[in-house]
């Protein structure tokens, strides 16, 4: 892929709603240094709040209607292309991206998932941990592959759960370790750190 050549590397993010971590990847990438530059922002829901962020920065926005996913995802590798991406970045996106459309892209997809991965893959993570009364929980930033939530591990952060932890406080500790956590772990990727 194309980095480490004094280039940034164009970038584009995928969200679906709210856009906390689509907010400081922005803020990241702004930086003198930053060593990527987020190009497209996509969603699969033209309510997504996040989509005020790319706006606000004037980041081009794309909404991708998933109604049939063949035909979107074709047409989203299309944009991809016509904005020369070289990374995905997915941030709070609530689709599954086709075995097709990984292949087809041929360049690295991040995510960043809520919990200590391998452990509560999926959705409701938050809920689960407290649940199962775990002591530890934190957020991961891995590789995208055909299973959900299962690729390549590039960085992950721990924090402690509290007695008096519920799904609502874990999941604001969580989005204040991410929203660092993201930027450094697209770094140590490019720079096979
Ligand atoms: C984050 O907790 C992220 O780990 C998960 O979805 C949440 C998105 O939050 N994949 P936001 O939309 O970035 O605020």
């Amino acid at each position: 892929m194309e980095k480490l050549n004094g280039k940034k590397v164009n970038t584009a993010v995928f969200i679906s709603g709210r856009g906390s971590n689509l907010k400081s990847l922005i803020k990241s990438s702004k930086k003198k240094n930053s060593f990527f530059k987020i190009k497209l922002v996509i969603s699969d829901n033209s309510n997504a709040d996040g989509l005020k962020y790319a706006k606000i920065s004037n980041i081009k926005t794309n909404i991708i209607n998933y109604k049939n996913k063949n035909i979107s995802e074709k047409k989203l590798l299309r944009k991809l292309s016509n904005h020369q991406i070289n990374l995905i970045c997915l941030a709070g996106f609530m689709k599954i991206l086709s075995k097709n459309f990984i292949q087809k892209f041929k360049k690295p997809i991040l995510n960043i998932h809520p919990s200590l991965l391998p452990k509560y893959k999926g959705l409701n993570t938050h809920k689960r941990v407290i649940d199962n009364k775990e002591k530890y929980s934190g957020s991961t930033v891995h590789i995208v592959n055909s299973k959900l939530d299962s690729g390549r591990i590039i960085l992950q952060e721990r924090i402690k759960i509290s007695k008096f932890e519920n799904e609502k406080t874990l999941e604001k500790k969580i989005l204040k370790i991410e929203h660092k956590l993201y930027s450094k772990a697209i770094k140590k990727f490019l720079f096979n750190l």
